[in-house]
């Protein structure tokens, strides 16, 4: 980094408060500081420099968390720019599936979901004198679980010496003062450059939200927003206006789907434009960004690109609110706000985790709007009016009150928190919900029923696997003898679930990809068809020639390799804690035993063998049987648990032969979705007779 952007950094609207933030957390009395300061004020990149420059480490760290991985790994590359360090060395992060540190890693950026995991481990996090929980406001579950770990480490004298701050750019701090009985406030006041905010004009026609939910026909919101995200966009780089012609431009959209429909819709744009106006010289590239993109993909929004002549390429971002806080991307000087996004909902009567599109809060769009006017002055549009604006909530909900808490409650579990109903949150979660938890935690085997639900020897390896319960348990039974056979096809296909959508199909060559894709399929079950195109795609040797041809996510099944490798890595541990208990001196031949074994199995035996599908079923069924769903006619499928009526997702293998469903009269499912109708998301048919063989076994 130049001396000049070194200078820079100095002008940050925190540098005026260097002293009092030293001050503060040398201050013996003070454990808890909260700080508040605008976006873009440098509270996340200087706030770990200035405490490691200043005050005392006594040989342990400084850790930050951050909401999204993406947030983590890119601040933390940036602070170790800005302190001439190479990533992984003074300065480095951790987030799920991926890590770079070193011993002498001091500043230790995380998502906030990695430190609760350490907490397994080691529940006093005595590594960290200093704890910084970031972005507060958004209220991710983790988050909130931190803070109530850290206040009960400080109000209950387990850690004198730590300091926890946590920090937030918009968040009234009253509420969090009451929680940690603090008066210690920073208010960082001042930003560095204005943000213009327009909204779209009153007038009925634009109203997209209506109050009453039922009202508006799902589909028609979306393509209505996509609408009028892509004549925002064409406006911008359409103007002749001279501020126009250069900057970024980065657009909040709810989903995937939204961002890969958008993107074909300006690629098609770009065409168009080419033969009409042919005068007009428009260079953009777009670039898609949500949550199970690759991460080397998700890097690439923070780089510049040129074109031939060496001048830089106007970039649309297209983004889920993964980049709705903390990021900063050089460069963007519009931000597009569809004031929308995907808001995960889970009822615990009807055991439905729903996915619905809503509006955002007002909060978030500040957030989103806060997103440009970091280096130079910025514009946002939201594509709302105000009056809609004014009905916003003034915050999201926090996802602790409405999300499915079964993994919480087994991380929480085995930390050593055992009633869950009465631990000290900031804001309790429904009672149901963590009764739903303890429930589907007694079925899986993870929590003993008689002994006042204690984890049992196998819920503690569960904890070991950074994933739903439902699938660790899947692949914990993959370890036994049993199953060895189909050991590989069970961590393929739970990989490939870890990563998302592998498929891509671009609704103009719909027909033809189908035709491509029925090599792959296995007619009554998506999980195995998911297992077929991994396998061919593990060993094919032009892996990205591979998914050209057949339409398939290159990064998508990239991230589910990388996934599938680290996902042996745990089972490993999981096996070797198991001969731990055994005898020490033994280990290490074991160790070797467990190498042959988990490298060992490939491709035993052939794909289309039965008795192998069959294995495989049976496996997944000792994690899926709360999402067993038995056929009731007319190819609607109704839930076991919560007696849903559902049918077939239109994506799912099953869709192209009804009779199937009958024939069988059981499936698992991965998901449920829940638009106007509820569907069932990959979907694998299985007997009667497998789900009566399931619970004989389990009744033993
Ligand atoms: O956390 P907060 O929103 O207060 O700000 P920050 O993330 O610490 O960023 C402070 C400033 O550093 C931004 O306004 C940018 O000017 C600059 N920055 C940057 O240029 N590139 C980054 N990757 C991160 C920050
Ligand atoms: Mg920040």
């Amino acid at each position: 980094m130049n001396n000049n952007a070194l200078k820079q950094i100095l002008f940050l609207p925190i540098y005026k408060y260097k002293q009092d933030i030293i001050n503060k957390i040398n201050d013996e009395n003070i454990n808890v500081i909260i700080i508040i300061g605008e976006t873009g004020c440098g509270k996340t990149t200087q706030v770990p420099k200035i405490i490691y420059e200043n005050c005392s480490l006594e040989n342990k760290m400084i850790c930050i968390t951050q909401p999204r991985r993406i947030a983590a790994i890119s601040i933390s590359e940036r602070v170790s720019e800005e302190m001439n360090r190479r990533i992984g060395d003074l300065i480095g992060y951790s987030v799920r599936f991926k890590e770079k540190m070193s011993k002498k890693t001091k500043i230790k950026y995380v998502t906030d979901g990695m430190l609760i995991r350490e907490c397994i481990i080691d529940r006093n996090l005595s590594k960290y004198k200093y704890i910084i929980l970031d972005e507060i406001h958004e209220r991710s579950i983790h988050t909130d679980i931190l803070m109530m770990i850290c206040k009960d480490l400080i109000i209950n004298k387990k850690r004198k010496d730590l300091k926890l701050i946590i920090m937030s750019a918009t968040l009234n701090p009253k509420k969090y003062m009451d929680y940690f009985n603090t008066n210690c406030l920073l208010k960082i006041e001042g930003r560095k450059y204005p943000v213009k905010v327009y909204n779209i004009e009153e007038d009925n026609n634009n109203n997209l939200i209506n109050n009453n939910d039922s009202y508006y026909d799902y589909y028609d919101l979306i393509s209505k927003y996509i609408d009028r995200c892509l004549n925002c966009i064409l406006q911008i780089i359409l103007s002749d206006k001279e501020e126009n012609k250069e900057g970024d431009i980065l657009v909040f959209l709810p989903g995937q789907e939204d961002i890969e429909d958008l993107q074909e819709l300006l690629l098609n744009k770009k065409e168009e434009i080419k033969n009409e106006l042919p005068g007009k010289k428009i260079e953009f590239m777009v670039l898609p960004l949500f949550g199970s993109l690759p991460s080397n993909q998700q890097m690439k929004i923070f780089r510049p690109i040129k074109n031939k002549f060496g001048k830089n390429i106007r970039k649309i971002i297209l983004s889920t609110n993964i980049a709705e806080t903390s990021l900063t991307i050089k460069n963007i000087k519009f931000v597009i706000d569809s004031g929308f996004f995907k808001k995960r909902k889970f009822y615990p009567k009807l055991n439905i985790d729903t996915l619905k599109i809503e509006p955002i809060s007002k909060n978030s769009a500040l957030q989103r709007s806060g997103r440009t006017g970091r280096e130079s002055p910025g514009n946002c549009y939201r594509l709302y009016t105000k009056e809609e604006y004014n009905n916003f909530d003034e915050n999201t909900e926090p996802e602790i009150k409405r999300i499915n808490l079964r993994n919480t409650s087994l991380q929480l579990l085995s930390i050593g928190y055992n009633n869950l109903n009465n631990i000290d949150f900031i804001d309790k979660p429904p009672k149901e919900n963590f009764n739903n938890a303890y429930e589907d935690l007694i079925s899986l085997g993870a929590l003993d029923k008689e002994e006042n639900h204690k984890i049992t020897e196998l819920g503690k390896k569960m904890s070991i696997l950074p994933i739903d319960p439902i699938y660790s348990i899947i692949l914990i039974n993959s370890l036994n003898d049993e199953y060895t056979e189909v050991f590989e096809d069970i961590v393929s296909i739970i990989s490939v679930l870890q990563s998302d959508n592998i498929f891509y199909t671009p609704n103009s060559k719909k027909e033809i990809i189908e035709k491509l894709r029925e090599k792959f399929i296995d007619p009554n079950s998506d999980h195995l068809t998911l297992r077929n195109i991994f396998k061919e795609y593990k060993n094919n040797k032009n892996k990205e020639e591979f998914c050209k041809e057949n339409y398939l996510n290159d990064k998508a099944l990239q991230k589910s390799m990388e996934i599938y490798q680290q996902i042996i890595g745990y089972l490993k541990k999981i096996k070797i804690n198991e001969y731990k208990k055994d005898e020490e001196k033994e280990i290490k031949d074991k160790i070797e035993q467990i190498d042959r074994y988990l490298n060992g199995l490939k491709n035993l035996g052939t794909d289309n063998n039965e008795i192998k599908n069959k294995l495989i079923k049976e496996c997944l069924i000792t994690g899926y049987f709360n999402n067993i769903s038995k056929y009731s006619g007319d190819n609607f499928f109704s839930t076991i648990k919560g007696n849903q009526l559902c049918k077939i997702h239109p994506t799912s293998v099953l869709i192209k032969n009804p009779k199937l469903g009958k024939q069988y009269g059981y499936l698992i499912f991965n998901e449920m979705i829940v638009t106007s109708k509820k569907y069932l998301k990959c979907c694998t048919l299985i007997t009667s007779q497998q789900v009566e063989k399931y619970i004989s076994k389990n009744r033993k």
